[in-house]
């Protein structure tokens, strides 16, 4: 009898599978790395749902350490972290569960109802308005308390958030990128991996459109990801000075560099994105200077800090940007 009780408790507690594939369509609508969705989800009898690496996706040239793709994951993670709560139940995240399968990188155990709050269910409504934004942004000031908000919000994963806002950090920031870029246009692994993924064509994975348009008078004080892998930045009309944009960049970084850290930089990533798009920002990874972990490190010491910078933001303003494909439940969803 005690044992019946004790099942029965449990099965109250589980999403049913309408619940759950909904949890699955916003976790994918998270970011990765090239629109890579380096991630598999699977139900599992008990209602959890496990989140595992699709290692086959790994960048292997830009990525060799699948950094990035955990980097992806974790925010995939996050999202439906959210969603579940937004959906009104508890849900308790078991990361890296079982070091006898490094794939498998979390569980999801959906718990007893319990509303979700006014925050995480606005967060979860900003994840079909939020796009990776590439173009230019409005040189209006940040909401007041936003930076601050953010930095203690990255908190609560672990991480921590540096304003790069001084011109001698700007100045730093700007030449490991171009020290990057240059270093990267020049690997032909690397460049043959980014035409894969930026083909073009009709696909659900990959950015078909990666370089929007900017007005031809205004440039970015710092080197955008360069799609083309020809060192070919916008310049501008000769004989006319530019509007140099100085958008706010911030870094999120962690004190240990492990796949822990990555997942929960990607977790906090992933709310960073949603909070900024719930205030009306956008935002764009700037990874050249991080896909390899010379890169990161030099940074960091340039910069005088402490621990391991994972990921560096520029936001702002945007003017829109166009929303790019997902792969169908049925794709990443995998029964076991
Ligand atoms: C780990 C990681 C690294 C990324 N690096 C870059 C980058 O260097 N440049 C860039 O423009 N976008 C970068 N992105 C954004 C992705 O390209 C973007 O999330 C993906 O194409 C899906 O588009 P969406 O964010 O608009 O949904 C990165 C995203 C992640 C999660």
């Amino acid at each position: 009898m005690a044992l019946v009780t004790h099942v029965t408790q449990a099965h109250a507690h589980h999403m049913d599978s309408d619940e759950l594939r909904r949890v699955i369509g916003v976790a994918s609508l998270a970011p990765s790395v090239h629109n890579t969705q380096p991630w598999q989800f699977t139900v599992t009898a008990d209602g959890y749902l496990e989140v595992r690496a699709d290692t086959h996706r790994q960048l292997r040239a830009l990525d060799p350490l699948a950094r990035q793709l955990l980097v992806s994951c974790g925010g995939a993670i996050e999202f439906a972290r959210l969603a579940i709560r937004a959906a009104g139940r508890a849900c308790d995240v078991d990361l890296l569960p079982d070091p006898g399968d490094p794939r498998l990188l979390a569980i999801l155990r959906p718990g007893e109802a319990c509303a979700g709050t006014p925050e995480e269910i606005a967060l979860v409504d900003a994840a079909a308005r939020r796009r990776t934004d590439r173009g230019p942004y409005d040189d209006n000031e940040l909401p007041p308390g936003l930076l601050d908000e953010l930095r203690s919000g990255v908190e609560r994963y672990g991480l921590w958030l540096r304003h790069i806002d001084l011109p001698v950090d700007r100045v730093i920031v700007v030449g490991a990128l171009s020290d990057a870029e240059r270093r990267l246009a020049a690997d032909p692994a690397y460049v043959a991996e980014l035409k894969r993924w930026t083909t073009g064509e009709e696909r659900r994975d990959g950015i078909p459109n990666p370089t929007p348009a900017w007005p031809a008078d205004r440039v970015s004080d710092v080197p955008l990801r360069d799609f083309s892998a020809q060192q070919a930045h916008r310049s501008t009309r000769a004989g006319e000075p530019p509007v140099v944009e100085r958008d706010t960049l911030v870094l999120l970084g962690s004190v240990v560099d492990d796949p822990t850290a990555h997942l929960a930089t990607g977790r906090a990533l992933a709310w960073l994105l949603l909070r900024i798009t719930v205030s009306g920002l956008a935002g764009q990874p700037l990874g050249q200077a991080f896909d390899d972990l010379a890169g990161r490190v030099r940074l960091g010491s340039d910069l005088r800090l402490i621990g391991y910078p994972q990921f560096l933001l520029r936001m702002g303003y945007g003017h829109g940007a166009e929303h790019t494909a997902r792969r169908r439940i049925e794709d990443v969803l995998v029964t076991r």
